[in-house]
């Protein structure tokens, strides 16, 4: 298989007046990777990132909005940002993604404080109207939809050093769940070609890159409508083949759309590692129909047990959402009832909230706030009895660990990850760094794994 590297030159700082760029990222995996994104369009033109926002020549405030009022972490912030300005009247402030999408021109009236409002299909034209901003002093509202998303095709530097990294294969979603603003947000699927993201991953391998995690907000849907017949099956089975990567992950999945070949790979493909991110938000099927998700619970409870059956040791965790409207008792002991049945290896639990536009507005029952509060706790006072007792089955089994970097916690530890996606402190220098090495595991705590080098 040629990859080839021509095509995919990196961004070089060539003759350009050095200039600071700070980004405030807000949210999700997804809008994470959006923001080195927006730092490697802007390194071109001569921004390097700072992460003091006083010393900035422009910052970024990348917001998301999928289940947070993201808007009102903005206004909250707004004050500081004033200060920043009249300490530098030549600084730029930008708002991107989400919010920014959903409000446009509005927030560029309401906060003067602004320079420019950019949405989520148009952050490659950044450079260019930065440039517009920097030239006429004007205000800028950008928040067209485009029928082919260019920004995911940037590709971004990884950091120094860095072992993993993240890839984007597609965009958008096309599911439409009564609670997500994704749809409206992000704009129909589209997915990546197939070998523009093998040379990615081909020279992230050139760079030390040793584990790429494919983010999507559907991967199920890979090549659903590309003129070059890719699936997602198979982009993995080639990804697989890449020298030099040794780990490959993805996320999201909707349980619906994940195919049998997909399920095939945790034992056809080497490198996949044995994980799946799964969202199932609600146990109960008349909450499921409600949120327009296509599955029932048995039907989750059965791509579970494939999972199973084809990788015993897989990990596998979830999103869940509590307190969607007309969620009942019985309903909310339904997703109890689902959790004891899978016990999941960890579990992202969220109060449901309103999302404008989206159709669960109009749906009735709406469920009081302190009856989410109180289903929230028992849910995730069960799910760390559940991750605990995960975790300590560990103990004592020696794991491959991929050492990411210095532990957040002690200067001579060592942190990494195991095949499942399980923090791993022990022990080690910096020369580990980027390898896979065994670790004996000592001790499970509800976060991480303690080991000793095998
Ligand atoms: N309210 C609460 N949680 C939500 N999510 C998405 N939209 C909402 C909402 N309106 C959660 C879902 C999804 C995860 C990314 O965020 O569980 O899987
Ligand atoms: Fe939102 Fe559903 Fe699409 Fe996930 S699958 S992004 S929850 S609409």
């Amino acid at each position: 298989m040629a990859y080839s590297k021509e095509s995919l030159k990196s961004t070089r700082v060539t003759g350009v007046a050095q200039k600071y760029l700070y980004i405030h990222t807000i949210g999700c995996q997804m809008n994470v990777h959006d923001s080195e994104q927006i730092a490697a369009l802007l390194k071109e033109k001569g921004y390097q990132d700072t992460g003091d926002a006083g010393k900035a020549d422009l910052i970024v405030i990348n917001t998301c909005s999928i289940r947070e009022k993201a808007a009102q972490k903005v206004y909250s912030r707004v004050g500081r940002f004033h200060e920043y300005k009249r300490r530098n009247p030549r600084l730029i402030i930008c708002l991107t993604g989400c919010l920014a999408q959903q409000e446009g021109e509005k927030l560029l009236k309401r906060l003067p404080v602004l320079d420019m409002v950019i949405g989520t299909h148009n952050i490659h034209r950044l450079p260019e109207l930065l440039e517009t901003v920097e030239k006429t002093g004007s205000r800028i509202t950008e928040t067209a939809f485009r029928e082919s998303v260019q920004s995911i095709r940037v590709r971004t530097d990884p950091r120094n050093g860095a072992v993993s990294a993240y890839v984007t294969i597609m965009q958008g979603c096309d599911n439409f769940c009564s609670f997500c603003v994704v749809p409206y947000l992000r704009g129909r699927e589209e997915s990546r070609p197939e070998q523009e993201i093998l040379n990615e991953i081909a020279l992230l391998a050139d760079s030390g890159v040793r584990e790429v995690t494919l983010l999507g907000q559907n991967v199920n849907s890979y090549g659903k409508r590309s003129p070059d017949g890719s699936d997602f099956a198979t982009l993995l089975k080639k990804i697989g083949k890449i020298p030099g990567i040794n780990r490959i992950r993805f996320t999201t999945s909707h349980p619906r759309d994940l195919s049998e070949q997909v399920v095939r790979c945790f034992k056809e493909v080497d490198k996949l590692c044995e994980h799946i991110h799964l969202p199932v938000q609600s146990g109960s099927d008349r909450i499921l129909e409600r949120m327009n998700r296509g599955y029932t619970s048995a039907q989750y409870r059965e791509k579970v047990a494939r999972l199973r059956e084809v990788c015993s040791g897989i990990s596998i965790t979830s999103d869940v959402i509590v307190g969607f409207p007309g969620e009942t008792d019985a309903d909310f002991q339904a997703t109890l009832a689902l959790m004891d049945a899978v016990r999941f290896d960890n579990l992202f639990s969220f109060k449901y909230s309103e999302r404008e536009g989206t159709a669960a507005v109009k749906l009735e029952g709406k469920v009081e706030e302190p009856l989410k509060i109180e289903r929230l706790k028992v849910l995730q006072s069960l799910q760390e009895q559940h991750t605990l007792a995960g975790n300590k089955s560990r103990e004592g089994r020696v794991e491959a660990v991929l050492v990411e970097g210095a532990s957040k916690n002690s200067g001579c530890d060592v942190s990494g990850r195991t095949r499942t996606n399980r923090i791993v402190n022990f022990k080690g220098g910096a020369e580990l760094i980027g390898k896979t090495v065994s670790v004996a595991i000592t001790r499970a705590y509800l976060h991480s794994l303690r080991g000793e080098l095998h």
